[in-house]
């Protein structure tokens, strides 16, 4: 009798358990949607890898059953995910407000605690200003001559190569620019002669299923943070024992500011920033020149177009080598709409995260307080009401696109106070890369460019290139006007 009792018990809350999971407290109507399995949600769902260059197909089938805003539950966590431009945009704008950056805890311990994405308020504005000291127009004008020696370099040494792999090879040139700006980061002659491969897998890692047990991509990305952390660590030592009479790099620059009397700022924010910034600045752009160069050697008339681009720069010259100007850089308009049309597909973030802090009411759906909500970047960027042909690499539908605000169309670099700061120093770094290869190499694809989504982008088995010097004979024949 007793038995039977306790396990009708047993089976009421169960089941009235798993009912709740499924049916979550609300005080007003939560959107459609289905919160999946118990514990698990419909995280596996949401991770499984795809290949196609449409709209992830997680969220592609739950938008034609559900509309453009639906929920789930991700990890653990009852998710609020939109497809909608207006919800995105109206997130974006409330940032702090009502809603505000949250992300996974997979990311918390990865980047750390007190990394920028956690940061509010007063300390995230003074953070982000710091930053923007590096990263603004005004520092990046005067590095365009550091970066083109740096792609010039690079490509006279692929160009020494049989075939180089891209994805590897311009996650290196990015890391030991940026690496250099930030700590003075060498890798010829540096005690952490591979501190860039703490850095490797990040982006699977980080979007990835968090099960910390070796061999999965999460795991490594711990391990990784460990051993930049103990670097960076180390770092913060040796200069405050030996402290530089001028600041020479960012963290110099940061450390000034560590020392100041009552600064907010704290040493855990230090070093979390600096590792922040670090993995965001590389990966990200590496992933979306790889991309570019995939697209363009895809799409022979575009290459043809941005090469005539970038020769025309040369020829306006007095003197054919002097140096990329700001100037110059300003005027490749060609090259900004191949840059766009790039990170459009690219999806490189492909959800972003926030939280509700308080109930919101959105055309007619009820967000709980303490629900994340996930936009998503990919529905946005391959919506067919707003792109003709979304998945096809069109540059030239960027022409004229500045007059008509895309804002709520296009997300690539988030949007609202959390804006991308590296915005500017990707699109440098990126447009300058090209410059360097149209006008003094030719290319030519090898092996490899398959690309997987998980749903971070991925090039499993890279993407191999041939580089080759261009013959000059050849660029004055392409120079001359066709007649
Ligand atoms: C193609 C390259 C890049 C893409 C597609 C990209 C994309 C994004 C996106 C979508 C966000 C917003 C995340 C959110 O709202 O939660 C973001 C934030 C951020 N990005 Fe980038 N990014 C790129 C390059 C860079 C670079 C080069 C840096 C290095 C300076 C950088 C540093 C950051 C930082 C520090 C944040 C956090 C800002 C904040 O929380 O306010 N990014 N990025
Ligand atoms: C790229 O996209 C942004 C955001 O929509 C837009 O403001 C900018 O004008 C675009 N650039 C070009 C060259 O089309």
């Amino acid at each position: 009798m007793w038995v039977l009792c306790i396990g009708a018990l047993v089976v009421i809350s169960i089941t009235h358990w798993v009912y709740r999971w499924r049916n979550p407290k609300c005080n007003g109507k939560l959107p459609p949607g289905s919160m999946g399995w118990p514990l698990l949600g419909e995280t596996l769902q949401f991770f499984t890898p795809y290949t196609s260059s449409d709209i992830p197909p997680f969220i592609k089938k739950r938008m034609e059953r559900y509309g453009p805003i639906f929920r789930t539950n991700l990890v653990g966590r009852p998710v609020i995910v939109s497809t909608d431009p207006d919800l995105n945009y109206f997130v974006f704008q409330q940032e702090g407000n009502l809603f505000h950056s949250s992300y996974p805890d997979t990311f918390t311990e990865i980047f750390g605690r007190q990394n920028v994405g956690n940061l509010h308020g007063v300390l995230y504005k003074y953070l982000k200003n710091i930053v923007l000291h590096l990263f603004g127009p005004e520092s990046l004008k005067n590095m365009i001559p550091e970066i083109e020696q740096a792609a010039l370099r690079r490509l006279q040494q692929w160009s020494s190569e049989d075939t180089t792999e891209l994805k590897d090879a311009s996650a290196s040139m990015i890391f030991d620019l940026t690496a250099k700006k930030l700590i003075s980061y060498d890798s010829k002659n540096c005690l952490e002669k591979n501190l860039r491969e703490n850095f490797v897998a990040f982006i699977q890692g980080l979007i990835s299923f968090p099960v910390d047990i070796p061999g999965t991509a999460y795991h490594k990305c711990l391990q990784g943070r460990k051993n930049a952390m103990r670097m960076l660590v180390n770092l913060l030592q040796e200069r405050r024992e030996k402290p530089r009479k001028q600041p020479i790099d960012f963290f110099d620059h940061v450390l000034e500011e560590l020392k100041k009397e009552g600064t907010i700022l704290t040493e855990e924010i230090f070093l979390d920033l600096m590792f922040v910034l670090l993995f965001a600045s590389f990966e990200t752009t590496s992933l979306a020149m790889t991309l570019a160069i995939k697209l363009l050697s895809d799409h022979p008339l575009v290459l043809k177009k941005l090469t005539e681009e970038h020769e025309m720069i040369l020829n306006q010259r007095e003197n054919a080598d002097s140096g990329l100007t700001w100037k110059e850089y300003k005027s490749m308009t060609f090259t900004f709409q191949i840059i766009n049309e790039t990170v459009r597909l690219a999806n490189i973030v492909p959800a972003v995260f926030r939280k509700a802090i308080r109930e919101v009411q959105f055309k007619g759906h009820t967000i709980p307080a303490g629900w994340a909500v996930m936009l998503c970047p990919p529905a946005v960027h391959l919506n067919p009401q707003k792109y003709d042909d979304p998945v096809a690499f069109n540059p030239w539908r960027w022409e004229g696109m500045e007059l008509r605000s895309a804002s709520k169309h296009f997300m690539a670099f988030g949007g609202g106070m959390r804006f991308c700061v590296g915005t500017d120093f990707a699109k440098v770094q990126m447009a300058v890369f090209l410059h360097c290869l149209v006008t003094k190499y030719r290319f030519e694809a090898v092996r490899g460019g398959n690309i997987v989504r998980t749903p971070g982008l991925q090039f499993p088995d890279g993407f191999h290139i041939q580089v080759l010097e261009k013959d000059t004979s050849i660029r004055k024949q392409h120079t001359t006007p066709d007649t």
